[in-house]
């Protein structure tokens, strides 16, 4: 098997005596896939992402124990373009709605230039990927950043079992429109070069419907198959003493009062700030609850060298702020907000919420809407956006929520914390059935299974 995806399953840093030590790979593709594949002899070709990584490249040291590793060491300019540009302030914003309108995005000279530089990445992408194919081997290409891959590894290779699966949501007809019209046509023309996957129903037919209306193409095999969590890995981290620990602190925090938790990237698409403007609508609607719970916000950095992460950034801080000087008291500071990113931390605020709010205004999956469920012990609710892939199979146990609404947003924290305990068990049950009934592995499985189906 051979995975081809941005981020690689493990990064390097050079140490003064001139050796390199490696640590895990960050990234939801790279937690999902690096358990299920380690030490299976899988190939896995992903690019060298700072210096460490490309240190270990030029000093043949960017090996691994648990796969055949292929870092590619790309110019740094033409990568670049490539992440930074065009895969995460154009095509991320695109498929998530995140444009506004009136001034962005503008296409121009430079675009030309960035969309060549991200062609470029692709090509080397599926170069190693046509020099690393063996017959038969499934070849899995995940995500956005290399959406031009299928086409160009079927331009030379016709032969290889290829499918591409897209972890974002894919953007409608009208949003596509919005792409200069090659490049639209180009992705789209790639994607149906192979089967090709999303977590939901939902962004397979707006792909569909992309290739038929923008494109004028008859799309090609699409399906979905969600991601689903990792129960052995979240048992593990659950009994281990660092999240033991962390529930401690965790409880000294909250004292006794009720917990409503979001765990989150600091990522627009996540709308965080709403999510604090419901609450403040629900203290001032609610004075029964003031003092008797805490929002505990595990948020962590993301994509800082983005002027608008920064911003957003700085807009979630302020929003915090706001509320808790609005309705903070003597002992309780109504939000939590804790920027480090610990993960036995988010695993102990999943095992202990009472309320879990994932409002994301749109989002491929979710994965922290299923891992929380799973993990936690006091029959949590989950208030689950709409507009969350993961809403389609756990939207009858879960609140829905409307991720602009927020009026609607503190009415679901009302309803949550006065639910009554057999409805929260009832809930809280099926939620965790149906989290366990599908793990990372049947979704692995099915994109192997597409990968073949094609190529038979
Ligand atoms: C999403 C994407 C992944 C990406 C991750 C983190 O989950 O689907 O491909 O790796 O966000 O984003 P970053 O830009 O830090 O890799």
């Amino acid at each position: 098997m051979i995975v081809a995806s941005h981020r690689g399953p493990e990064r390097f840093q050079r140490e003064a005596d001139g050796t390199f030590t490696r640590q895990r790979g960050a990234g939801g593709v790279v937690s999902a896939l690096q358990p299920l594949l380690a030490g299976g002899g899988a190939a896995w070709i992903a690019a060298a992402m700072g210096d460490g990584d490309r240190a270990a490249v030029a000093a043949g040291a960017a090996r691994s124990d648990d796969f055949d590793l292929h870092l590619l060491s790309l110019d740094p300019d033409a990568h670049r373009l490539h992440y930074d540009l065009i895969s995460n302030s154009l095509l991320w914003f695109l498929h998530h709605g995140l444009f506004d309108l009136p001034r962005r995005p503008v296409f121009d000279d430079r675009f030309e230039e960035a969309w060549s530089a991200f062609r470029s990445v692709n090509q080397a992408f599926a170069d190693e990927i046509v020099s690393a194919a063996r017959d038969g081997d499934p070849v899995l290409v995940q995500d956005y950043h290399l959406a031009l891959v299928p086409a160009m590894v079927r331009a030379q290779r016709p032969d290889v079992s290829l499918v591409y699966f897209q972890h974002t949501p894919h953007c409608g007809p009208n949003s596509m429109g919005v792409l200069p019209t090659t490049a639209a046509t180009e992705l789209l023309a790639s994607m149906r070069s192979c089967p090709t996957g999303f977590h939901s129903q939902r962004w397979v037919r707006a792909y569909e419907a992309c290739c038929e209306i923008v494109a004028g193409m008859a799309p090609g095999p699409a399906f979905a198959a969600p991601l689903g969590i990792d129960p052995e890995a979240l048992d593990a981290s659950a009994s281990g003493p660092e999240a033991s620990r962390e529930l401690a602190l965790l409880d000294d925090l909250v004292d006794g009062r009720r917990v409503i938790l979001r765990v989150d990237r600091i990522e627009p698409s996540k709308n965080i700030v709403r999510g604090f403007l419901a609450y403040d609508l629900f203290l001032e609607r609610n004075p029964q609850w003031r003092e008797r719970v805490v929002f505990v916000a595990l948020l962590y950095a993301s994509r800082e060298n983005l002027a608008e992460y920064q911003a957003y950034r700085a807009e979630v801080e302020h929003a915090a702020e706001r509320v808790n000087n609005r309705w903070a008291t003597a002992g309780w500071t109504p939000i939590a907000l804790d920027p480090e990113d610990v993960y036995p931390r988010s695993v102990a605020g999943m095992c202990r919420y009472d309320v879990l709010l994932v409002n994301p205004l749109k989002d491929g999956l979710n994965l922290v809407a299923k891992e929380g469920p799973y993990l936690n012990e006091r029959d949590g609710v989950l208030a689950l956006s709409t507009e969350a892939g993961a809403f389609d199979e756990l939207g009858d146990a879960a609140l829905a929520v409307h991720p602009f609404d927020i009026a609607q947003t503190a009415s679901v924290f009302e309803s949550a914390l006065a639910m009554d305990s057999d409805e929260r068990k009832a809930r809280a049950a099926r939620l965790r059935e149906l989290t366990a009934s599908r793990t990372s592995r049947h979704w692995l499985d099915e994109l192997v299974a597409h990968a073949r189906a094609e190529a038979g």
